[in-house]
């Protein structure tokens, strides 16, 4: 199968190509070098971790090498703990003591951690050098390695320093896909979701028909999965770089509850995806109150998450508990909660919701939670 091109045109950016399909991983050299940001880079440092560099860096390598760049390498320990600042000083200490100029490139080779992170210390060092994405999990590949959010976290919240920087080119080789755990996947599928519920009927009704053999990793149907939520994605960036004019927030659609889950239960507990699937069943249950969205919208959504593998969870929080993480959340404003709400698929808007409506709901939620299996 032939790889996919989408095209992503940001106003004020150059435009960039993500590359989607099989073993586009081992032509990553011959993309750079057709890049005219890094056409002439006399470096392209790639940046990955423990778990992702044995499996693909060597490949990663050889094709840059094979395109004539030095390429060195850096390998971070795997797992959010390396979005630190101490791990970001030690890069851009090594980055240094390489000798990288500004002419040169950052790889960031690994799922949503390493582009986030390697993202984040080439976008800083030197004012900003180019950055090239090569996610190797459905989550990095459907969501993180485009748009340009970077990133590391602070003791007092995820993701609370970073930049926009739009990468160069990705390179989504979806062989990489073959390696990721259950668990890895389903949450790579959440996003899949998330995008599909908020972008159109026609992707949405694409998806129910297609879950099963999203699920079974078909890669014709992984690859235009990822294909459409880039170019979603791609859309809604083009019209809000910087989430500054209320367009960009409809991508974190379930993410109000689900970074309270996340806190709560501590990071790890559940998957991001996981979580973000049961903000999504929250927030469907809140637009049905809030603004009219219909039973048929909130079932016909649960069907979808039930048929990505991603049932209600067997959480329960105290509410005021949660109430408190969502407050604490940066997309919170002035102490009031901020949920997108979807009347229906691809009819969505930014609502504050009142503390009472959010507790009340939350003690249903806690009601109706399945039961730890
Ligand atoms: N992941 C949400 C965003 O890029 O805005």
């Amino acid at each position: 199968m032939a790889a996919t091109r989408v095209e992503v045109n940001i106003p004020g950016e150059a435009p960039y190509d993500v590359r989607i399909g099989d073993e586009v991983l081992d032509g990553i050299g011959a993309w750079c070098q057709r890049t005219a940001a890094l056409a002439y880079a006399p470096q392209v440092l790639v940046i990955s971790d423990e778990n992702v560099a044995p499996l693909y860096l060597a490949r990663a390598k050889a094709s840059l090498e094979r395109a004539g760049f030095k390429v060195p390498d850096i390998v971070v320990p795997a797992g959010e703990s390396s979005k630190s600042v101490e791990v970001v000083s030690e890069l851009w200490e090594a980055m240094a003591a390489l000798g990288l100029t500004r002419d040169c490139a950052v790889l960031a080779l690994g799922g949503g951690v390493v582009g986030d992170l390697a993202g984040f210390a080439a976008s800083t060092f030197m004012r900003g050098i180019t950055v090239v994405q090569a996610p190797t999990t459905l989550l990095a590949m459907v969501d993180s390695s485009v748009g340009g959010k970077t990133g590391i976290n602070l003791e007092a919240g995820k993701n609370l320093v970073g930049t926009f920087c739009q990468p160069s080119y990705v390179c989504a080789s979806t062989d990489c896909l073959a390696t990721l755990s259950e668990r890895e996947w389903r949450c790579g599928c959440a996003e899949v979701a998330k995008s599909a519920v908020v972008d159109s009927d026609d992707f949405f009704f694409w998806l129910a028909e297609n879950a099963p053999a999203l699920m079974a990793r078909d890669t014709e149907v992984a690859t235009q999965a990822i294909a459409r939520c880039v170019v979603f994605k791609a859309d809604v960036v083009a019209q809000d770089k910087t989430e500054s004019c209320g367009v960009r927030e409809c991508l974190n659609y379930g993410h109000t509850l689900a970074h309270a889950i996340e806190k709560l239960s501590g990071y790890g507990t559940f998957s991001h995806g996981a979580a973000v699937a049961e903000g999504m069943r929250f927030a469907a249950a809140l637009a049905h109150e809030l603004v009219g969205a219909s039973l048929d919208f909130v079932n016909a959504q649960a069907d979808l998450l039930d048929a990505l593998g991603l049932p209600r969870l067997p959480w329960t929080a105290d509410p005021a508990a949660a109430l408190d993480a969502m407050k604490r959340d940066k997309k919170a404003r002035a102490g009031q909660v901020r949920f997108v709400l979807l009347r229906d698929v691809g009819d969505w808007e930014i609502c504050e919701v009142d503390d009472d409506v959010i507790l009340a709901q939350l003690q249903a939620w806690n009601a109706s939670a399945p039961k730890e299996a």
